[in-house]
C-alpha cells in the first residue's frame, strides 16, 4: 500500500510534510502580497523625515522596541487605552516592522501628539522625574551624543529600492536635515509622528 511505504520512509515522509505544511502557508500568505489592505498606505502616509527616519534607528538601537509594542489591537480595552487599532496601511513604509510582541510599557503605536516634546525630554533624562512608579531606564547619553548624517542618505537610498517613495531631493538634503542634531531630538521627532493619521477614538 502507498500510505504503508510512506509511513516506514522516514525521509519521504519529511518531504511530503513540508510540502503540506508549505502549501497551507502559501495559500494564507502570498494573497496578503496582494491584498489592496495591506499594500495599500493610509491616506496621508507620508515617509519618515530624515531626522525621524534617524530617532527610529535609534529607537532600534537603544532596544525600546524590547519594551514597546508598536500595535493597537482591535479590542475594547485597548482601543479605550491607546486609540483606534491599528490597520496595516499604517505600517507600508516601516521597513522593519516594529510591531513587537512584549509590553514591559505601555504601547507606543499612537503616541505621537500625546506629549509635549519637552515631557520627553524629562522622560527619556529620567522616566522618574515624570512617572514617579516608571521603571523605564533612564537615556542620558541621547542629550550629548550628536548625529553626523554621514549615513543618512544611504538609509534612505535604501528603503527606496524596497518601496518607500523617497525623492532625490529627500535624500540630497538628508545630512544637512540631520547633522549637528542632539540624538534625543532624533527619537523625539520619530515618537511625535507615531499613529497620528489615524484619529484617536477618546
Ligand atoms: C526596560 C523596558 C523599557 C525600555 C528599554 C524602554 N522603555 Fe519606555 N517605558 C517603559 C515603561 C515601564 C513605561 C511606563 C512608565 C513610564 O511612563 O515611564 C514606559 C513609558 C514610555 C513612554 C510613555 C508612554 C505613554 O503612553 O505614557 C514613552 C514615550 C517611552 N516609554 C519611550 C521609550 C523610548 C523612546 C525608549 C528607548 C530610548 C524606551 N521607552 C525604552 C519601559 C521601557
Amino acid at each position: 500500500m502507498r500510505h504503508e511505504k510512506i509511513e516506514k520512509n522516514i525521509g519521504l515522509m519529511i518531504v511530503l510534510i513540508v510540502v503540506a505544511i508549505s502549501f497551507g502557508g502559501l495559500v494564507e500568505i502570498v494573497p496578503l502580497f496582494f491584498q489592496q489592505q495591506t499594500t495599500e498606505p493610509v491616506a496621508g502616509l507620508k515617509p519618515l523625515t530624515a531626522l525621524q527616519l534617524e530617532g527610529r534607528d535609534i529607537f532600534i538601537r537603544e532596544g525600546c522596541n524590547v519594551c514597546h509594542t508598536q500595535m493597537v489591537r482591535p479590542l475594547r480595552a485597548e482601543t479605550e487605552r491607546y486609540g483606534h487599532y491599528s490597520v496595516a496601511g499604517e505600517f507600508v513604509y516601516d521597513h522593519p516592522f516594529l510591531w513587537g510582541s512584549k509590553r514591559t510599557g505601555p504601547d507606543l503605536a499612537r503616541v505621537g501628539g500625546r506629549y509635549s516634546d519637552d515631557w520627553h525630554r524629562a522622560h527619556l533624562m529620567n522616566p522618574r522625574d515624570v512617572v514617579p512608579e516608571s521603571n523605564m531606564p533612564a537615556f542620558g547619553w541621547l542629550f550629548d551624543d550628536t548625529l553626523d548624517g554621514t549615513d543618512t542618505a544611504t538609509k534612505m537610498r535604501a528603503l527606496r529600492m524596497v518601496g518607500v517613495p523617497y525623492t532625490d531631493a529627500d535624500i540630497e538634503g538628508a545630512q544637512a536635515a540631520v547633522a549637528g542634531k542632539p540624538e534625543v531630538e532624533a527619537v523625539i521627532a520619530y515618537l511625535q509622528q507615531l499613529g497620528t493619521l489615524l484619529k484617536r477614538e477618546r
